[in-house]
């Protein structure tokens, strides 16, 4: 089926078409005023001004929608742990009363707590609540989230989770990368034998996942309490073998080498990198490995420190922004609070949040020659907001201005108004 959108008050596309798109170039958008989009067959056949493109041979027979907003390319939030049973609301109350990420762990909260309902659930229940989370992620204006593992933490949740992720990615629109995070912590039957536990990932689930083909990525979070940068390099790099792409969780509460370690390991992004310092951005720059921040986590964590976007930015190295959804740091699946908070408290500009959010996400996922930016031949992955200026969508907090979203050419989601 053809579509033929009219009537839009903006279309923003990016000047340069090289993913991830680095310093100025982030900054460097086109507006296209009073434009027109024009799919078939589920790619983006053309794009331009309205008049240009009522012309085009398949806009004749196109489906035509008629509509004010801003287009924008369909977010691509490339970190977020999508699969969890139940919110962790004993934590939130220990949050609230002032107490820290560390302080809540030490007390037998944070991932660890997570586990049991996640063991217990059903492969069915599990399915049913991802994509009731798949539908919310896509109104919101979400075409592609990656999704890790790492509440299950034995052999039998972990590879449930992947199972469900695959079988679920076959009733909904959203795309649904699959990373494996085992390595996200010490399940309380290994005792705090941190070798013990990742030997076994090594050895059972990391060859299993990667030969069932179950995972694209593999990601560990590297942090004093959890996995050290030597063990994320020898994790990194035996996935690799097995064919996996690396991510790892980041210099998030400290700076523990995990950037050295992902970028010697060959990982596609570093994600959080609040400690990130000159020569992690430097490492970052010349490896071409991406800077995901993930600016929900420390607001929802009551941390001021943030992520040094601007000397990231500036120096030249990719970033990209995510959600980081999951209940115990970002409870939060809406992009377009992660576009807002990137400005207020890391001083990224409207242009840069896009960017970071679509195209360099895209690039952290390893699809950006499909998805991320709105280009005649990639992927129809679009989101119309509710706005005159793209700039509402950062400006606006707390609201979903998302109106239509459209995946592969499908219209997902409409807003009834
Ligand atoms: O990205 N830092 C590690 N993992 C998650 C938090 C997981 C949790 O607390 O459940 C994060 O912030
Ligand atoms: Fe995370």
């Amino acid at each position: 089926m053809s579509i033929l959108i009219t009537g839009l008050d903006q279309i923003i596309t990016f000047k340069k078409s090289n993913a991830p798109l680095r310093g100025c170039d982030m900054r460097d958008i086109n507006i296209i005023k009073r434009g027109a989009i024009l799919i078939d067959g589920g790619k983006i056949a053309a794009i331009g001004k309205e008049r240009e493109i009522k012309k085009h041979n398949i806009s004749k027979k196109a489906k035509h929608i008629k509509m004010r907003g801003v287009a924008l390319p369909g977010f691509v939030d490339s970190h977020t742990h999508a699969v969890f049973a139940e919110p962790r609301l004993k934590d939130f109350s220990s949050r609230v009363s002032g107490a820290s990420y560390q302080e809540i762990k030490a007390s037998g909260g944070g991932i660890i707590s997570s586990i049991n309902a996640v063991r217990k659930q059903s492969p069915k229940k599990m399915e049913e609540q991802l994509l009731g989370r798949a539908k919310k992620f896509l109104e919101c204006g979400t075409t592609t989230a990656e999704v890790k593992t790492g509440y299950g933490l034995d052999f039998k949740s972990e590879i449930k989770i992947l199972q469900v992720l695959k079988k679920a990615s076959f009733k909904t629109p959203l795309e649904m990368p699959a990373t494996l995070l085992s390595a996200h912590s010490v399940p309380p039957e290994f005792k705090k034998d941190t070798k013990k536990y990742l030997e076994f990932i090594m050895a059972e689930i990391l060859p299993f996942a990667a030969q069932k083909k179950l995972a694209v990525f593999a990601d560990i979070f590297c942090e004093k309490g959890y996995f050290s940068a030597k063990e994320s390099f020898k994790y990194l790099s035996q996935a690799k073998e097995y064919g996996l792409i690396g991510k790892i969780h980041a210099e998030q509460l400290s700076n523990s080498g995990a950037i050295a370690a992902g970028a010697s390991a060959g990982a596609i992004s570093a994600d959080h990198c609040d400690y990130a310092d000159s020569r992690d951005i430097k490492a970052a720059k010349e490896t071409g490995m991406v800077l995901t921040l993930l600016p929900a986590s420390n607001f929802y964590l009551g941390i001021s420190k943030y992520p040094n976007a601007r000397k990231m930015i500036d120096s030249g190295a990719a970033v990209a922004l995510a959600t980081d959804f999951n209940p115990g740091t970002s409870p939060c699946l809406n992009m377009q609070e992660v576009l807002s908070l990137a400005s207020i408290n890391m001083g990224m500009t409207c242009e840069e949040s896009i960017a970071a959010s679509t195209i360099n996400g895209a690039y952290a996922l390893n699809i950006s020659d499909k998805t991320g930016s709105l280009e005649v031949g990639k992927q129809a992955d679009v989101a119309i907001f509710d706005a005159e200026d793209y700039r509402e969508i950062s400006y606006y907090f707390g609201d979903n201005l998302n109106l239509m979203t459209i995946k592969k050419g499908k219209i997902v989601y409409k807003k009834c108004i």
